[in-house]
């Protein structure tokens, strides 16, 4: 067997993000000069459960925020354990660095460090292989361009404004091809920019974390009517063309002690929480709601669920985690019917791929996910294409960190040409 697949080099370094935070880029190096570069990117609305990111706590260097320890933490622990090793044994190499780490939530090693070696190892097999990372990962079936939800009203902590719901999406299906669900999508954005400006003034229509407007809302309605009125304006559909999904992010708005959701300027009750979701998906043919309920609360997703007769998509992000275990629990319950995945939620591509094989098995809708805080790795485009999508959420169609996935989208799609399938054909929806 070759040997051009064998690790050679492993080094890291501190990157920004673009929040302007310190993350971790690792460089994977192979004996036939392959090379994988990936950057580990960061949440703002985290899970509780999640992986945890390691962050040196040392004000008097990025307020606190570097992650020079993590980066230290490849270079001293993790590049030796795997220099040697073959770049295609990606399950054995993401097996050292779990039990390197030694615990149930890679707080040792960091789970920045340990995502961006994961995926580096996976872009470095490819490259050397001189293939593109979706086809090493998905091989010949890899065809489907995913549907993008695209995130274009910011509200929740990624935003300055009032609206308790974090994501506003536009969910573009109805089209042939994915460059054509972009464009309708980007022609959206722009409607919805002049929209805002003239009804709420120029200072609406400055862009939130991931791109999205963050006009000075107070009603999760108001956003949903103008993102309705704005689809409407350009000529689509939204009840069949382009819907909307939204990510209410509920654990933000949730107050444990008086059991208590703040939305709209009211305490609801998770029974008046449940009734107002109902109410709001059924009016406005609601693809999909994420995270509706705190992320302990699989009941009350299922009850949703249940009264919405599986006519809008239930998502679980905080509820999951992308682990396998969070997972069964929702399945038991009859929580969700679809799923985020965020891979440094995780923390190794393997276990990545693991949660969507198990979610895939059952039936249940993967969306691919980016993070509030990203850079230009479109290492999220790659894996979306390799299981064939049918969802990425990677924000609006706007700033770099953002447009890095969508045009690399683009140019899979112009590499797959005759081959490339819009993935909303393949959903019944
Ligand atoms: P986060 O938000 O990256 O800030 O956690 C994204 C999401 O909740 O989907
Ligand atoms: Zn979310």
């Amino acid at each position: 067997m070759s040997n051009s697949y064998i690790i050679k080099n492993v080094d890291a370094l501190q990157v920004l993000d673009s929040r302007g935070d310190p993350t971790v880029e690792v460089v994977v190096e192979t004996i036939g000069g392959g090379i994988g570069r990936a950057i580990a990117p960061a949440g703002a609305s985290r899970g509780r459960y999640e992986a945890v990111e390691l962050r040196d706590g040392d004000m008097s260097r990025f307020k606190g925020r570097s992650v020079l320890k993590a980066v230290s933490n490849v270079v001293n622990y993790i590049a030796p354990a795997i220099q040697g090793m073959d770049v295609r044994r990606q399950r054995e190499i993401d097996k050292v660095l779990i039990q390197l780490d030694g615990t149930p939530n890679k707080s040792r090693l960091g789970v920045n460090a340990i995502l961006a070696t994961s995926l580096a190892v996976a872009k470095a097999a490819a490259d050397t292989a001189r293939i593109p990372l979706f086809q090493y990962l998905g091989g010949v079936n890899a065809k489907a361009l995913p549907i993008p939800m695209l995130n274009i009203i910011n509200g929740g902590v990624h935003a300055g404004n009032e609206l308790a719901v974090q994501e506003f999406m536009i969910v573009p299906i109805g089209f042939d091809a994915f460059s054509d669900a972009i464009r309708a999508a980007v022609e959206i954005y722009k409607e919805l920019k002049a929209i805002l400006k003239s009804k709420y003034g120029a200072s609406a229509i400055n862009v939130g974390d991931e791109g999205g407007y963050a006009p000075p809302m107070k009603y999760v309605r108001e956003a949903v009517e103008v993102l309705k009125t704005a689809i409407k304006n350009c000529g689509y559909d939204s009840e069949k063309q382009v819907r909307i999904s939204l990510d209410a992010a509920a654990s933000q708005f949730y107050d444990e002690d008086k059991k208590v959701y703040r939305v709209d300027r009211n305490d609801l009750t998770e029974d008046k929480l449940i009734e107002y979701w109902r109410n709001l998906a059924t009016e406005y043919s609601i693809l999909s709601i994420e995270d509706p309920f705190y992320e302990e609360s699989f009941e009350a997703y299922a009850q949703l669920r249940r009264e919405l007769k599986d006519n809008v998509i239930i998502v679980g992000d905080d509820l999951l985690v992308t682990s396998v275990a969070r997972l069964s629990t929702a399945l038991k319950y009859g929580s969700i019917s679809g799923v985020i995945v965020k891979p440094n939620q995780v923390g190794t591509l393997s276990e990545t791929l693991d949660f969507i094989g198990v979610a895939k098995a059952r039936g249940i809708h993967t969306i691919v996910s980016h993070r509030s805080g990203e850079s230009e790795d479109s290492t999220i485009a790659h894996i979306a294409v390799a299981i064939n999508g049918p969802f990425i959420k990677t924000g609006a169609p706007a700033r770099g960190e953002r447009t890095a996935k969508y045009n690399e989208l683009l140019r899979i799609e112009k590499y797959l040409s005759g081959e490339a399938m819009y993935a909303s054909k393949i959903l019944n929806i």
